[in-house]
């Protein structure tokens, strides 16, 4: 493995149950990328994503971060490792205020409150509507502070890996525009690495250095922005250019 890369996957075969969703995936994220996978519906992408983070288990194939092979581990401790999770759909505690759910997200670590106080401090300064809605309730908060919030809560877990799946989905351009800009903050300043799955094509290839297109389940294509931006397929099954 080389020692630029964070994560890797080897061959992995998953899904639920009897049903295979996942046909040998493999692939590699280098420290301090940010990387996009793409797709239509139903390929495969959140499944993946939730092999990563070990709320699902593959049936067979390895999943190595940080030169370990954490395949058999469970969620928290590869969150106790940095690895934080966005989810799709966001699973936010909509009962809960922002504070609370931010605070759920520091939740696996052992933390004095001085150090919590200053982790929220980070989130309200990254994602400033935060700061006057940090007593109103989760759901109550438009679906662009939902996301912030819920990027918000899994950066509380102090993460190497950010891991957010449909970064765009239903929000306006504006707000996207703000998240792309903190998504690249976060990694200039930050240090972290960041992947994505992003239904929006453009956005994807605008805000990752290399992308993966997952097709039935499997990887078709992979590369940097910018070669997959000039591919026919991509330009056509994607981007809707003839
Ligand atoms: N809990 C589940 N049980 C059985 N099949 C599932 C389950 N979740 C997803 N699937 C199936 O697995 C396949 C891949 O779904 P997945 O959600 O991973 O795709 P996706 O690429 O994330 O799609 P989308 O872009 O719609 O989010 C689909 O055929 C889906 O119906
Ligand atoms: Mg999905």
């Amino acid at each position: 493995m080389n020692s630029n890369t964070l994560l890797k996957t080897i061959g992995i075969n998953a899904g639920y149950g009897a049903i295979q969703v996942l046909w040998d995936v493999s692939f590699e994220l280098n420290k301090k990328e940010i990387v996009c996978f793409i797709g239509t519906n139903g390929a495969g992408k959140t499944t993946f994503l939730n092999n990563i983070v070990g709320i699902l288990k593959p049936f067979c194939g390895q999943i190595i971060y940080q030169n370990q092979d954490v395949t058999q581990l469970n969620s928290p401790e590869r969150i106790k490792m940095g690895i934080g999770y966005a989810p799709e759909g966001r699973h936010l505690f909509l009962g809960l205020t922002v504070e609370d759910n931010l605070l759920m997200g520091a939740f696996p670590r052992k933390v004095n409150h001085r150090t919590l106080k200053e982790d929220l401090d980070f989130i309200y300064n990254l994602f400033k509507p935060l700061k006057g809605y940090r007593k109103k309730y989760a759901g109550n908060l438009s679906g662009g502070e939902q996301q912030m919030c819920a990027i918000g809560r899994a950066l509380m877990s102090k993460p190497i890996l950010l891991i957010i799946d449909e970064l765009s989905l239903g929000l306006a351009p504006v707000v996207v525009d703000d998240l792309i800009e903190t998504i690249i903050r976060l990694r200039d300043e930050e240090g972290i690495t960041i992947l994505i799955v992003e239904q929006d094509v453009q956005v994807a290839l605008d805000i990752a250095d290399r992308g993966y297109v997952f097709e039935n389940g499997s990887i078709a294509m992979e590369g940097y922005s910018e070669n997959l931006a000039k591919n026919k397929h991509i330009k056509t099954a994607y981007l809707g250019i003839a």
